[in-house]
């Protein structure tokens, strides 16, 4: 088993023994919160709205990991506006990370999706495993958690090959591509085909209306100002959210009866709820849109930033081309002979450490309680800062180059690469992840060598997966090896020395 995989074990399981260990160096305690109120957290809060990771970042910088921003706007008060009605808490660095993400109970993570008023489907659609904790969040982690498992998801090891190979041996050899819809359309179509019974017309338009939906949540109108009146972001996201209902519901009752045990809709489905009683409507609609968002959204995003990165670091791209030449010859990849191939291993680490998938979490809390032992209200925000945390030069010298040759030296624990989350919710679908990502790279890299347009603007917004804003062009050669890196603009060079 590859280190990182044998760590996120090692966690899960340490989790349940009460976890004490100092490897992530000291503990939160001691560390000071910088407050800002009033006009001061305002700017740095409309930062955030515009661009988020340079914002922490540059916060980081001013303040250190732990910043409060308090009365933002005291006359303003709405249960749902995230960013206006704070206290806000930004955090970064694994021992803050590990104080929050090991206590789930205190600390709740948001939904993916926008949740809204009473009775209405975006609240039913919120209420995923992400919203649920106790007996609730253990019974469906648990049956989820059955097929994304090591053993389950090496059976569908030649399934995974079968379905890579069909999406990316069509791309059209000689002429331009849009790189983040090829990569979004490969992954898809493993995702819904290997973990959704199967990808159709239906499955593909309900993933697409799962992730516009998302992408409204996280779009600062509806965040800030969640007003139900005509012609705002937050009613179309409620009419939205309506639609997407009733279309899962349809479409997951042709589930019932077919317990298909790689299926994660037809579990959720077919299985007893936590109270050991068919599940409901309520029930199936509050599973599987964030289930959609969570297998599809990461795995896309990883697959189109490695493949952006590769393709401007052509002496990385020469090497993993051999390493895998000589690995596979002629064959096309398997998930066996992925695992086995060190560089792929590291290209792909670095590339989630540089650009995590998930840059930033959210966390509410559940009570008043303390943070590295300061009093922070019930209802505080904590942003977890994953793009932080995963540039600590300490651990990760020369943070924002792509240098892969450091995964053989470095080994590190969950809490200081939280690409995957850490702690008891960290993501049961890494395993099924990473060989899906690694499938699909490997056989797009021994094929094809993908040059972007010279010039192209790459910028980038977070919903909360990072992913291009707009097209990102590129030449698409069969592959002969001639790697060379082309000019680009845009906010990515922002984020990674390139
Ligand atoms: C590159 C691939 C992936 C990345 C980077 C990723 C990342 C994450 C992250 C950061 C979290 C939050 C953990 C936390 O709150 O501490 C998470 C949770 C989750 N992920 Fe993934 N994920 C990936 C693939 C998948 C796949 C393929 C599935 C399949 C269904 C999946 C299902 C989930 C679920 C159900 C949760 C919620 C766990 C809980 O709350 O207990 N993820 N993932």
């Amino acid at each position: 088993m590859r280190p990182f995989a044998r760590r996120v074990q090692n966690v899960e399981k340490q989790n349940v023994d009460n976890m004490s260990a100092d490897a992530d160096g000291p503990r939160s305690a001691g560390t000071e919160p910088a407050r800002l109120t009033g006009i001061a957290a305002l700017r740095w809060v409309l930062r955030l709205v515009r661009n988020p990771l340079t914002a922490v970042r540059h916060c980081y910088d001013e303040f250190g990991p732990f910043v409060l921003l308090a009365d933002v706007l005291p006359f303003y008060r709405h249960p749902r506006a995230i960013l206006l009605d704070v206290p806000l808490v930004l955090i970064a660095g694994a021992p803050l990370h590990r104080e929050i993400l090991e206590d789930p109970a205190t600390w709740r993570p948001v939904s993916l999706l926008p949740g809204g008023p009473k009775n209405s489907a975006a609240r039913r659609m919120a209420a995923g495993l992400m919203r649920m904790n106790g007996d609730r969040h253990a019974h469906y982690r648990k049956m989820l958690a059955a097929p994304l498992r090591r053993t389950s998801v090496e059976e569908m090891g030649p399934r995974m090959s079968q379905l890579a190979e069909a999406d990316i041996a069509a791309w059209p050899v000689g002429e331009t591509i849009e790189l983040w819809r090829c990569a979004q359309r490969a992954l898809r179509s493993i995702t819904l085909g290997l973990l959704f019974g199967g990808e159709d017309d239906e499955s593909r338009a309900i993933a697409e209306m799962v992730a516009d939906l998302t992408a409204q949540k996280w779009a600062s109108g509806s965040l800030a100002f969640p007003l139900n009146l005509p012609f705002t972001p937050y009613r179309r996201m409620l009419r939205a959210s309506a639609m997407l209902e009733d279309r899962i519901l349809t479409w997951a009752s042709t589930k019932r009866g077919c317990d298909d045990k790689h299926d994660l809709a037809a579990l959720i489905v077919n299985r007893p709820d936590a109270d050991g009683q068919p599940a409901n409507e309520a029930t199936i609609a509050g599973h599987i849109p964030s289930l959609y968002a969570g297998a599809t959204e990461a795995g896309q995003s990883t697959l189109f930033w490695t493949l952006i990165l590769l393709a401007q670091h052509p002496r990385v791209a020469g090497q993993l081309l051999r390493e895998l030449r000589e690995r596979l010859g002629d064959d096309v990849p398997s998930m066996q002979a992925v695992q086995e191939s060190p560089l792929l291993d590291a290209v792909v680490k670095e590339s989630m450490r540089l650009i995590p998938p998930v840059p930033l979490q959210m966390r509410v809390a559940q009570e008043d309680t303390t943070l590295a032992g300061h009093r922070i209200a019930k209802h505080s925000r904590v942003v977890l800062g994953t793009f932080l945390t995963t540039r600590m030069p300490d651990r990760y010298p020369e943070p924002d180059r792509f240098l892969p040759e450091r995964w053989s030296s470095i080994d590190p624990t969950p809490f200081e690469y939280p690409v995957f989350g850490a702690g008891p919710r960290i993501c049961p679908g890494y395993w099924f992840g990473l060989n899906a990502i690694k499938v699909t790279l490997a056989t797009i890299l021994t094929r094809y060598r993908i040059a972007i347009e010279p010039g192209t603007r790459i910028d980038y917004r977070i919903q909360p997966t990072i992913r291009p804003t707009g097209p990102v062009r590129a030449a698409l050669h069969r592959q002969d090896g001639a790697f060379a890196a082309t000019p680009i603009r845009g906010a990515i060079q922002d984020i990674v020395r390139l």
